[in-house]
């Protein structure tokens, strides 16, 4: 076998064996395939595709390229959540602290943020103190003891993803069906748990842009972990605009924390509640969904998952006194608002008039707002400025006044807020019309559906 001709091969359209596939996922991971052929491989890939059987081999070459997590010492049936990647996405920071308050165990692997997209990791470690790496046998008996650990994934877990979605990030192949869900699995089924629910992001600030590209992703990756032996869910939601009002890593984390008081925004709420239901039911606490919205309601109201954060945070090192008093946090030096005005003023149709409605967002490009103002990362290697960040005060299909406070930017550097404003200002437009707003869950996507 040879790598030039298997690159041969997928360009030509042609299904590659498991056998063919390994030799590529472990070339490449030890380091006898170089990055120029492994980029030829992909793109081969992201233009001819791979078929269902192809992408299994994938993922399970990737789950075995490294170490798998032996989560076997944790009491009851563990259940993880991934979410394929969006803007203000916080909702682990939710479900989390939830879900243990419920006695489910959560022992979750994080990543950090990349591109537009924002990372758990990074958000924890705005609360001072907070350790995300820790030892595997901590990891365990803390998730033993308080029935929560969220941890960065350690090095050696699914590695062979780690290279190769650095060599995607670089080369245009990363919003391929096959590529995400390997990727994904690959992790997910390394990691150990019993039962995995999807958070499959859809939308402007999603790698999957329709619902029905989404849909293909959601079932590629329920079938990928249902024949793997854990019961998969996916739940397709909503990623037109950022989820809830805060972007940006201590601003997340403080909204985080007034969900678990029962006092967020209402999308970022129901997204978080519908994905605690559906882990309930996957670790066999509720018969149904009305029986599990019950309890993840009961756990808010209660204040039962608000005290879980807090006996999370301060397990891991963070102290809680941040999460009971949220002004503690660091913020950042400078502020600037954007006004319905400022927004008015760029679109033609809208310019003359004193109300109109929040018609459409480049997420992506909210994302990158968040990146100029310093908070996410240009390279692997770029450090973060955690207290900037965007907090949002209208929603799309929301009427606009010109007095209404549309967003606050928050930054450390008034040149970097300044351009950070002018990216904010396109990323957005007006309709002088009523828009109706998009449903913030799609579709819930199980074995049953494939
Ligand atoms: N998240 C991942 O972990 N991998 C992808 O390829 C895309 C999103």
């Amino acid at each position: 076998m040879n790598t030039y001709d298997l690159i041969m091969k997928k360009r030509n359209g042609l299904a590659l064996t498991e056998e063919e596939i390994v030799y590529i996922v472990n070339g490449y991971t030890n380091g006898k395939i170089p990055d120029y052929q492994m980029s030829a491989f992909l793109m081969a890939v992201y233009f001819q595709g791979m078929n269902y059987e192809e992408t299994t081999f994938l993922t399970m070459a990737m789950a075995d390229s490294g170490d798998r997590l032996d989560l076997s010492g944790i009491k009851g049936i563990k259940v993880d959540k991934h979410s394929t990647g969006g803007v203000g996405d916080k909702t682990s920071l939710i479900v989390g602290p939830i879900l243990a308050s419920l006695d489910v165990p959560v022992a979750k692997m994080s990543g950090r943020g990349l591109g537009h997209t924002g990372g758990t990791i990074d958000k924890l470690e705005g609360i001072p103190g907070f350790q995300t790496s820790i030892s595997e046998e901590q990891f365990v008996a803390q998730v033993n003891d308080i029935r929560l650990s969220i941890v960065g994934q350690t090095a050696n877990l699914a590695p062979a993803d780690k290279l190769i979605y650095a060599l995607r990030d670089v080369t245009a192949t990363v919003d391929n069906v096959s590529l995400i869900a390997a990727s994904i699995m690959s992790k997910k089924l390394a990691a150990g748990a019993d039962a995995i629910v999807l958070d499959v992001k859809v939308g402007t600030g999603a790698f999957m842009k329709t619902v029905d590209d989404a849909k293909l992703l959601a079932k590629t990756m329920v079938a990928i972990g249902t024949k793997a032996g854990r019961q998969t869910i996916a739940v397709i939601t909503d990623m037109n605009e950022p989820l809830g009002n805060a972007v940006g890593n201590i601003l997340e984390v403080k909204e985080a924390v007034e969900c678990l008081r029962g006092q967020g925004e209402e999308r970022l709420l129901k997204v978080s509640k519908i994905l605690s239901c559906y882990m309930l039911m996957a670790a066999g606490k509720a018969e149904d969904l009305e029986e599990a919205e019950q309890l993840v309601e009961n756990a808010i109201q209660s204040g039962a998952a608000f005290q879980k954060m807090k006996e999370f945070v301060g397990a891991q090192g963070g102290n809680p006194e941040y999460i009971e008093h949220l002004e503690k946090f660091e913020r950042a030096k400078y502020s600037v608002a954007v006004s319905g005005r400022d927004l008015m003023e760029q679109t033609d149709a809208c310019k003359n008039l004193e109300t109109a409605y929040l018609a459409a967002c480049n997420n992506q490009e909210i994302g990158m707002v968040s990146l100029t103002l310093g908070g996410g990362r240009e390279t692997k290697e770029s450090v973060i400025d955690l207290t900037v960040g965007i907090q949002l005060g209208k929603h799309l299909g929301d009427c606009i006044k010109e007095d209404d406070c549309v967003a606050i930017l928050y930054g450390n550097d008034k040149q970097r807020l300044a351009n950070a404003k002018e990216r904010f200002l396109n990323a957005y437009s007006l309709s002088p019309n009523k828009i109706e707003k998009n449903p913030i869950i799609y579709e819930v996507i199980t074995e049953n559906d494939l």
